[in-house]
């Protein structure tokens, strides 16, 4: 692609997200790429039934060809034109979270591109919710593929300027809607075994998914695959959500961690390194860095999850040597998705109790 990446955003040549919608899905629709607002994060769209508009996505973010995508649909209708064998226990889901953080993954039909799904007879789905995500959907006329919109490997992009930054000139336009509101991404449930299989943490906690449809087995891992092991979920294999800068992760009880982060930001400082700090607001208190970035209260895990992805890439972007994250928050409900995120995104963790 020749060129700048467009900026669509209110007030410029658009009067409203309906205009967007009518222009960006006709990028859409002609085989082009759009990223766009969900609220979990933005994601890089393309029509989800062409495969030359899919392949475009994996060429943008230099992606794995063995990594499948999410389907992202406007109405339940549509789900039936890409999967079959849908379970009771998927309806009920549906009725509680869609539209919403919850991808679903089922038997696909043959309508649904081999490159979407890197091969597998199964595709993942899901319905997101945002006004913007959903009109777009509406008006392009075909499911979209979308992949969260940033470089293959860093950190998802929570607002234009994230995907503009690892973007710009791959995709044909960005949609630009604000911060989202989650920060992390959806949480993702392969629904084609007797009993469902966690195989994300995301914005859904697994026990909001187990009230609905009772128990569910824990298919994920806060590290990567080693050498030899089979990955239930193929985005297992490959490094997420990571800074360039070395980064290193001091998790466990409160106490030990800030005591911990302050000896390593001493010893760093003393070697002569510059130390980012990514904390919480009660660690943030005892410590003092080079750089901060306060993602929020250690219970406050809503806020921290909004703020996550940023904070890694403020402090990317500050010349400091080494990041160092605090994992004291709490690790339940959506708390899981951030533990996990933060584990993936470290070169190293220390564990205390
Ligand atoms: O919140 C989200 O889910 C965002 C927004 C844009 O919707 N999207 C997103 O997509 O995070 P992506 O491509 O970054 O992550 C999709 C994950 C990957 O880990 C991939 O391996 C897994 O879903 N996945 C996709 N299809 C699958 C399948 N058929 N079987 C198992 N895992 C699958
Ligand atoms: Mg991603």
């Amino acid at each position: 692609m020749i060129g700048k990446t467009r900026i669509f955003r209110i007030g410029t040549e658009y009067a409203s997200y309906a205009d967007i919608g009518r222009a960006a899905g006709t990028i859409i629709k002609e085989g082009g790429t759009v990223a766009f607002p969900t609220e979990t994060v933005y994601g890089l769209g393309a029509d989800a039934l062409n495969p030359d508009a899919v392949g475009k996505i994996f060429e943008a973010k230099a992606r794995p060809p063995d990594n499948p995508l999410i389907v992202h649909i406007s109405s339940t209708e549509q789900l039936h034109d890409l999967v079959e064998d849908i379970p009771a226990r998927a309806f009920d889901l549906m009725d509680a979270f869609w539209p919403g953080p919850l991808t679903m993954i089922f038997k696909r039909k043959e309508v649904v591109p081999e490159i979407i799904t890197a091969g597998l007879d199964t595709v993942a789905v899901r319905m997101p919710d945002n006004p913007i995500a959903l009109l777009l959907i509406e008006e392009a006329g075909t499911p979209i593929a979308a992949p969260s919109a940033n470089r293959s490997g860093m950190p998802s992009p929570t607002t234009t300027q994230h995907v503009i930054s690892d973007l710009d000139g791959r995709i044909d336009a960005v949609i630009d809607g604000g911060a989202v509101k989650i920060g992390v991404e959806s949480t993702v449930v392969d629904m084609t075994s007797e009993t469902p299989v966690l195989l994300r943490p995301g914005g859904i906690g697994i026990d909001e998914i187990s009230d609905v449809i009772g128990k569910v087995a824990i298919g994920y891992l806060d590290r990567l695959l080693e050498e030899g092991e089979v990955a239930r979920s193929p985005g297992m294999r490959y490094t997420h959500y990571s800074p360039k800068t070395w980064m290193v992760l001091v998790s466990g009880n409160s106490n030990s961690v800030v005591d911990r982060i302050s000896k390593f930001v001493s010893d760093y400082n003393r070697q002569g390194l510059r130390v980012g700090l990514l904390a919480t607001e009660e660690t943030a208190e005892h410590i003092i860095a080079d750089e901060i970035f306060i993602l929020g209260g250690r219970d406050d895990i809503a806020l921290i999850a909004s703020n996550l992805f940023a904070g890694i890439r403020y402090l990317d972007g500050r010349n400091v040597d080494v990041i160092i994250a605090d994992g004291s928050m709490r690790a339940d409900g959506i708390g899981a998705a951030v533990q996990n995120r933060l584990k993936k995104a470290a070169d190293e963790e220390f564990a205390n109790r």
